[in-house]
């Protein structure tokens, strides 16, 4: 069958009836990647997934929730959505309002957004507000427009933009056969988290969720003993939740992350605790190092924002934290494509050797 997009797939999960218009790019459906080089490298029992949402239509995560968000506006006959973005909302929100052909404005904190991102929001013809303060404060903002005026607002509290996201939990299920052990992943505005929880605890019970080894009578009596732990990973000078308190000047170069006051953030907590998970933190050079790993090692290319779930696992690998991981599945959200932030990868690397053109040269830089 091909393929239309999650709305089309799982339907039957999803807030919309027939009439709903679905506007979709096809997203959802990414790869599930086995990650057998990280495994050697890291020497983990671990059978290590990786979820590469970078694979979505304007790469990364954000397109799930919003082929819902934005479907469900024009089903409502709304005309203009607004939300506040470290990049990749508004990158999303940008895309799919242009294909609904309706506006949609973007508050960035100026200078604090990859440029892949900003030209994604322009090209797609949003109306692109920078302003002087942080995220937190721009979503602030925007609540409020969309609380006065008739305007929807697009950020992951809006409850539909967590419906499209959860898909990615039924996604790994069908995929493996089976409900993962463990599940690494970014948080930042702490929806994805929610989304993710929300959507393998809705997809174990269901009768018709490609699960084999579970038969719909067990699926409630399984629930809170296979459902993976959540292993929720902050940038260590954005980690409000690990902090106990919001962070009013977040810092990190993972700036899709770089939040201080998550929206979801009791959502967040209660995906940590029912699922006997984590939600800890990683610095910076730990990030750069784990997203040097997927490039060089799995040939998978994320923004740095999207390590924070491998950096997670290799922190509490090396403090010996993870034990019993034999046989064990960990799946890692890279929530974002590494093209989004090219600056950062140039910066991280070694540059390229220049030369003259000449055989000869060339031959010597080669070793040969
Ligand atoms: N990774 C990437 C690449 C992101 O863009 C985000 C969030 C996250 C992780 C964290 O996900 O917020 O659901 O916990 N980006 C938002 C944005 C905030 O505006 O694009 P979260």
């Amino acid at each position: 069958m091909i393929y239309k997009g999650l709305v089309e797939r799982y339907k039957a999960y999803l807030p919309v009836t027939d009439k709903t218009p679905v506007i979709t790019l096809y997203e959802g459906n990414t790869p599930l990647l086995r990650a057998k080089n990280l495994e050697k490298h890291l020497k983990t029992d671990f059978k290590i997934f990786l979820k590469c949402e970078g694979f979505n239509p304007t790469g990364s995560f954000k397109d799930r929730g919003m082929t819902m968000a934005i479907s469900k506006a024009v089903e409502e006959g709304s005309d203009t959505v607004i939300c506040a973005s470290t990049g990749n909302t508004s990158a999303s929100a940008a895309a799919y309002s242009a294909r609904a052909g309706i506006k949609c404005i973007v508050l960035i904190p100026e200078g604090s957004i990859a440029l892949g991102k900003l030209s994604q929001a322009m090209m797609h013809n949003a109306k692109v507000i920078a302003v002087r303060g942080n995220f937190d404060e721009a979503l602030t903002i925007v609540r409020e427009i969309s609380q006065k005026y008739p305007i929807t607002l697009v950020n992951s509290v809006n409850p539909y933009r967590i419906e499209g996201q959860k898909t990615a939990s039924f996604e790994i299920i069908d995929f493996l056969g089976y409900v993962p052990d463990y599940h690494f992943i970014p948080v930042g505005n702490a929806g994805n988290i929610t989304a993710y929880w929300k959507g393998y605890k809705e997809y174990i019970q269901s009768p018709i969720s490609n699960l084999k080894s579970l038969a719909p009578a067990d699926a409630a009596r399984r629930v809170n003993s296979s459902l993976p732990k959540m292993m929720g990973f902050q940038a260590k000078g954005s980690a409000p939740i690990v902090n106990g308190k919001p962070v009013k000047h977040p810092k990190t170069l993972a700036t899709a992350i770089k939040i201080g006051n998550p929206a979801s953030w009791k959502q967040a907590e209660a995906a940590r605790d029912e699922s006997g998970g984590v939600i800890d933190c990683v610095t910076d050079t730990e990030i750069v190092n784990a997203y040097k790993l997927l490039a060089s090692l799995e040939g998978v290319f994320v923004e740095p924002a999207s390590a924070a779930s491998l950096a997670g696992m290799i922190k509490y690998k090396q403090s010996g934290k993870l034990t019993n991981t034999k046989n064990k599945t960990a799946v890692f959200t890279l929530t974002g494509h590494g093209l989004k932030d090219p600056d950062r990868a140039i910066k991280s690397i070694k540059k390229p050797v220049v030369v003259a053109a000449e055989f000869k040269k060339v031959l010597k830089i080669i070793g040969c």
